[in-house]
């Protein structure tokens, strides 16, 4: 009888100090005010069947229904999907260090070396310094100038493509996207290693079949999301067979990135340039061997190439779709080339920097189009605040600037091309963000402006452009990381009487 008693004086005891601390404790899950959320979250996988591609469109969806700051479930984990630019905002400036960090993802361990790549590295020393490396030794006004020469070779080579398909004399139809896609790898691959692996005068043809087969798979997996990343039983279901994947690629990638270090590291005669980012680094490394690992250069040659190409290629593709469809636009801006650069040369970076229509027409691309419609995701790294709501430690952040840039009560005609609107500074900084905000936000927009401004303004000058049929141009987005159009872009081209003049005198 006693120790019956006891017992149900101890449970008694328990359960009040249990009560007690649900009530008391400030911190206590009850009392957090979370952003609102859809009902159900599914046990196992929480929200995950809503995600249906396109996801910035599914979240603006969202928004309409559960305002600009909402949560959702991602199997175990916490997302906040912030879809105006006060949120925004409040993100990158009060809270800026508290989410300077990345989620970790079954990617980013395998193919980002256990995240310590620039991209995905946590917010810390490391990542610091290789912002600092990233800022003097690629990004930096300097190297920039250096690297101006590959640039303008590029460029000249994709007008002389140009200029073959349409040589006799009318209009020929050319597909845009696979033109745009070579000229920027073979941009940052020059850059990095001195190598061209697109396109005709590739030096060694086998290296570049098999660097383009990496490139493809690695594309492949940029619109694929891995459940298996917020479910652990996802995994089991998939029986490993999305991670093996990942792991062969990984291994194939880092034996090919540490081929091209090698081959600087010794040397190897026939190399086209010994000034590379990795013969930089690699001197570097002699004074300070600690820090400049092979597996720094190599995370830092796979994050340019992950991030710069694809991301100016396809912002370059949907320019050029935005200027067939809206022909006014095309005319304005070669009136302004032709006047503020004339018929006698061709374009050069730094005109560009006077040619304030086709900056224009950049900006409003990246404003309808940004290639990375969702940023990057970011990860909080303690307890903080947005829009008086409570974000846990732990949280993931998605910020939708695709919604944010389509805001009709921040922009008139929010979904009309209207490059005009930058002339009476419609886009201030707070609300057009393609290339994030904060400490975060990307450390190559510079060198993007310079080859989509090149590319572009070269393009306006040399040829006239149609569209193949009376219908405009499909502006819809395809799956991928890094927002592609649905179908690739084909459009009429014909040199202009100019043309030859310039490319010969070039
Ligand atoms: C039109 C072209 C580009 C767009 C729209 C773009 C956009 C972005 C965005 C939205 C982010 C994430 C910001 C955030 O986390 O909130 C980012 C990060 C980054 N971008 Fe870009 N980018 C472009 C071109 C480039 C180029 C050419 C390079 C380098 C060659 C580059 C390198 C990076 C890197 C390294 C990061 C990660 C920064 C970090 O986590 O600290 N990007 N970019």
């Amino acid at each position: 009888m006693e120790d019956t008693t006891i017992f149900y004086s101890s449970v008694s005891i328990l359960f009040l100090i249990f009560v007690f601390k649900l009530w008391f404790q400030p911190t206590a899950r009850r009392r957090k005010n979370l952003p609102p959320s859809p009902r159900p979250s599914l046990p196992v996988i929480g929200h995950l069947h809503l995600l249906k591609h396109p996801m910035h469109r599914t979240f603006h969806n969202l928004a309409k229904k559960y305002g600009p700051i909402f949560s959702l479930r991602f199997g175990s984990r916490l997302v906040v999907v912030v879809s105006s630019a006060s949120a925004a905002e409040e993100c990158f400036t009060k809270n800026d260090i508290v989410f300077a960090n990345r989620p970790k993802l079954l990617l980013g361990k395998h193919i980002g070396y256990n995240n310590t790549t620039l991209t995905l590295a946590p917010y810390g020393d490391h990542w610091r310094n290789l912002r600092r490396i990233t800022a003097i030794e690629v990004f930096s006004s300097n190297r920039l100038n250096m690297f101006l020469s590959i640039r303008r070779d590029e460029t000249k080579r994709l007008l002389e493509k140009l200029s073959r398909s349409s040589s006799q004399g009318g209009f020929s139809k050319v597909e845009l996207k696979t033109m745009f896609s070579e000229l920027t790898f073979n941009i940052i691959m020059r850059m990095v290693a001195g190598k061209r692996y697109y396109g005709d005068d590739v030096e060694d043809e086998e290296e570049a079949r098999r660097f383009r087969r990496i490139m493809k798979e690695a594309a492949s997996y940029g619109g694929a999301s891995n459940p298996g990343d917020f479910s652990p039983i996802m995994n089991w279901i998939d029986r490993g067979d999305f991670k093996n994947k990942v792991v062969s690629l990984s291994k194939t990638f880092d034996e090919f990135l540490q081929g091209l270090i090698d081959e600087h590291r010794n040397k190897k005669a026939g190399l086209e340039s010994t000034n590379t980012m990795i013969d930089h680094l690699l001197s570097l490394k002699e004074s300070q061997p600690e820090y400049y690992t092979d597996q720094i250069i190599k995370g830092l040659i796979l994050v340019l190439l992950l991030a710069g190409t694809d991301t100016s290629s396809v912002t370059l593709e949907w320019a050029m779709s935005n200027l067939v469809n809206n022909p006014e636009v095309l005319k304005k801006a070669r009136v302004e080339l032709d006047d503020q650069v004339g018929q006698e040369c061709l374009i050069d970076e730094p005109d560009v920097f006077k040619l304030q229509y086709l900056q224009n027409i950049i900006s409003e691309t990246l404003r309808l189009y940004p290639a990375a419609p969702l940023l990057v995701p970011h990860l909080s790294s303690d307890n903080c605040t947005v829009g008086g709501y409570d974000i846990p430690c732990d949280t993931i952040l998605l910020v939708n600037a695709w919604a944010i840039h389509r805001d009709p009560k921040l922009w008139d005609e929010p979904n009309s091309f209207k490059p005009e609107r930058f002339e009476i500074r419609e886009g201030d900084a707070r609300k057009l963000m393609p290339f994030g905000l904060g400490r975060r936000s990307c450390p190559g927009s510079g060198l993007a402006q310079r080859v989509v401004g090149l590319a572009l303004g070269s393009l306006i000058q040399c040829f006239e452009w149609e569209r193949v049929g009376e219908e405009k141009v499909d502006m819809t987005e395809g799956r991928g990381l890094t927002m592609p159009k649905v179908d690739p872009l084909v459009v009429l081209c014909k040199a202009r009487p100019i043309t030859n003049n310039v490319l010969v005198a070039a």
